[in-house]
C-alpha cells in the first residue's frame, strides 16, 4: 500500500489497512459464512453504495449456493415520533422464508442497521443476520446483534475501500484514517 498520507477535500488520511489485510480479514469472514449457511441457500441483501467492493470481495469466497440483491436504503426526517423514516428501494425478491445475510460496509452508530433490520423482519424471512466490514463499538447507540464482523476499529473516520468522504474515495483499494 502507498506509505504516504493523501488529502481528500482538504483533510489529511493516513494509510490504515492494507489490500492484504483487508483480504485476509474479508477471506476469515467467507469461511464462517460458508460453514454457517451450508445448504440454505441464502438472499445477501448489499446495502449500497459503501459495501460494493467489500461485497464483491466477500462473495467471490461464498463457495456455496446463494442469491444476491442491492438496495439502498434511504432515510428521511419523518413528521412522526421516531425522527427517522427509512425506505428499501431495490428488495424486489420475495424474502419470505429465505436466510438473509445483510452486507454493510460499516455499523459505526449502528442507526442504519436499528431501522433496517425490522423493516426486513416484517417480511417474513427466516431469519436475518448482518455482515460488516466495519464495526466501531465506541459508537454504538442501539441494541444490535452483530453475529459477523470482518474488523472493528476504533472511532475514527476510515475512507477507501467502498467507504467515501463527502463523496470521494470509495475507489481507493486500501483504507485510510483521519489524522
Ligand atoms: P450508522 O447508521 O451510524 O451505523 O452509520 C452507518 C453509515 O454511516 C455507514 O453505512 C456509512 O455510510 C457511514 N459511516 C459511518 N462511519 C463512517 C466512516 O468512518 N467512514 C465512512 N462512512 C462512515
Amino acid at each position: 500500500m502507498g506509505h504516504s498520507h493523501i488529502t481528500i477535500h482538504k483533510k489529511a488520511f493516513r494509510p490504515y489497512l492494507s489490500v492484504a489485510q483487508l483480504d485476509e480479514a474479508v477471506t476469515a469472514l467467507a469461511a464462517r459464512l460458508n460453514a454457517d449457511y451450508a445448504g440454505r441457500e441464502p438472499l445477501f441483501v448489499v446495502v449500497l453504495t459503501g459495501a460494493f467492493m467489500f461485497a464483491s470481495d466477500l462473495l467471490k469466497h461464498i463457495t456455496e449456493p446463494c442469491e444476491i440483491v442491492f438496495i439502498r436504503v434511504a432515510s428521511y426526517e419523518g413528521t412522526g415520533s421516531s425522527g427517522v423514516v427509512q425506505e428499501i428501494m431495490g428488495l424486489r425478491e420475495e424474502v419470505q422464508g429465505r436466510h438473509l445475510i445483510i452486507v454493510e460496509d460499516i455499523v459505526d452508530t449502528g442507526t442504519t442497521m436499528h431501522h433496517l433490520v425490522p423493516k426486513l423482519q416484517a417480511n417474513g424471512p427466516a431469519s436475518v443476520e448482518i455482515a460488516t466490514l466495519f464495526f466501531k463499538p465506541e459508537s454504538l447507540r442501539h441494541k444490535i446483534d452483530l453475529r459477523y464482523v470482518a474488523l472493528e476499529i476504533p472511532n475514527d473516520f476510515v475512507v477507501g475501500y467502498g467507504l467515501d468522504y463527502d463523496g470521494l474515495g470509495r475507489n481507493l483499494p486500501d483504507v485510510y484514517v483521519a489524522v
